[in-house]
């Protein structure tokens, strides 16, 4: 299967899930599963939720146990990314200053902002094990999948 034919079967599998699950902890963690189970370079795939005026806190994963479990909005990529509202690419984590390390086997990472109305309701974050495997596409297909939980958030 090429990249793209795994990417358009995950979105339809995603699709199908979400039409039918209210609960949203359920969905996101069967979005985590399936993303870090079917594409080979996403190594660790979860989800930050937004608490307060600049919390992250993580929710539903998939991969091995983080400490950060609550981030600062501009600490680390994620917070820079809540922050900013921007979507941050790293494709080199040892390069990167405001970093958060998780695992020393992390080479870098994907972090996506969620917005509800113009406000970040959460994050998605993708690690790698790879340095510079995330490509334009990455991104478009990331980017479906979080205009797709959308329905979860206030
Ligand atoms: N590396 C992230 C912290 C979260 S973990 O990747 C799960 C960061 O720098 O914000």
């Amino acid at each position: 299967m090429t990249q793209k034919e795994t990417f358009d079967k995950i979105l339809s599998q995603i699709r199908e899930k979400l039409s039918s699950e209210n609960n949203r902890d359920s969905s996101l963690q069967f979005i985590s599963d399936i993303l870090k189970d079917n594409v080979e370079h996403y190594d660790w795939v979860g989800f930050y939720l937004v608490e307060g005026e600049n919390d992250l806190v993580l929710g539903p994963y998939a991969g091995e146990p983080t400490v950060h479990t609550r981030i600062k909005f501009g600490s680390g990529i994620c917070g820079q990314a809540a922050e900013t509202k921007r979507i941050f690419v790293v494709q080199d984590v040892s390069k990167e200053l405001n970093y958060l390390s998780c695992s020393p086997t992390v080479k870098s990472e994907i972090v996506l902002p969620i917005l509800k109305s113009g406000n970040v309701v959460g994050e998605l974050d993708i690690d790698s094990h790879k340095i510079g495997p995330f490509t334009d596409d990455d991104k478009e297909f990331l980017v479906r999948v979080c205009s797709m939980v959308g329905k979860y958030f206030q």
